[in-house]
């Protein structure tokens, strides 16, 4: 493990960057850090699964961030910035990057990068938020069930240099950061819908073993996602309520 000059902590494993970060800033040793692990035994994706990387591959860290300037019910607004400064980064090298609700990367309709947050509030405010990122760089074949991960060596048939791409990832992430820092949420809204998969397009949904046709037309102020049906109504979905079909 070394710590380079801007906080980053490298490590070669780790079981999770975010279980990590999260002890750091329990035992009060960081307010703003980085850590970055080569290979993770226990990578957390969303609702418990695994997160797979093959080791040395591609990048998996955690940023930790001090959003103690934030009210607490703001907090889908974090997925909202991560999000865009992945596809702004992605769409160098890349095209068709899109958001999938809520936070998911695709190119298509394949998911190249995963973002699992955790954070702490302190009574009404957040504190710290750690941003957790996985990003399929040079793996060229996945073994777990997850449906449909590509990485982005698959798409342009280049090598990355992971170090590299954490440095011009993170300065994407500060940007849109600033944004929610001035408390920019029109803008921060307006991006994220623009960048959306599926935004406004007739598509399919799961709910309950049933499928339906209905188009996202926004979403809430708590990041729900709000789908219209055929028969014009308003539909309201928290996180992993609704599937989609893809
Ligand atoms: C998802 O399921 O889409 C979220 C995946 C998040 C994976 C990253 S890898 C770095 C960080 N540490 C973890 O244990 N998980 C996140």
């Amino acid at each position: 493990m070394y710590l380079t000059d801007k906080n980053i902590l490298v490590f070669d494993e780790l079981d999770s960057t975010n279980n990590y970060a999260r002890q750091m800033v329990a035992e009060k040793q960081v307010k703003d850090a980085v850590v970055l692990a080569h290979y993770q035994q226990k990578g957390k994706g969303q609702q418990g699964n695994f997160w797979e990387s093959e080791k040395g591959k591609n990048l998996t860290f955690s940023l930790v961030s001090t959003t103690d300037y934030l009210h607490a019910t703001k907090q889908f607004y974090i997925s909202k910035v991560v999000s865009v400064a992945l596809v702004n980064w992605m769409s160098t090298e890349a095209e068709d990057v899109r958001i999938k609700w809520p936070n998911d990367i695709y190119v298509g309709k394949k998911k190249v990068a995963g973002i699992l947050i955790e954070n702490t509030i302190k009574g009404q405010k957040l504190d710290t938020s750690i941003i957790g990122i996985g990003l399929n760089l040079n793996q060229k074949k996945f073994y777990s069930d997850a449906p449909n991960p590509v990485s982005l060596k698959q798409l342009s048939g280049k090598d990355y240099a992971i170090e590299l791409v954490l440095q011009q990832l993170l300065q994407s992430i500060d940007e849109q950061l600033n944004l929610l820092r001035g408390f920019k949420f029109t803008e921060i809204d307006d991006q994220y819908l623009e960048h959306l998969y599926l935004y406004k397009k007739w598509s399919w949904y799961k709910k309950d073993g049933k499928t339906f046709e209905a188009r996202i037309v926004g979403i809430g102020e708590f990041g729900q996602l709000q789908l219209e049906t055929k028969q014009s109504e308003i539909l309201e979905f928290m996180f992993k309520e609704v599937e989609f079909v893809i």
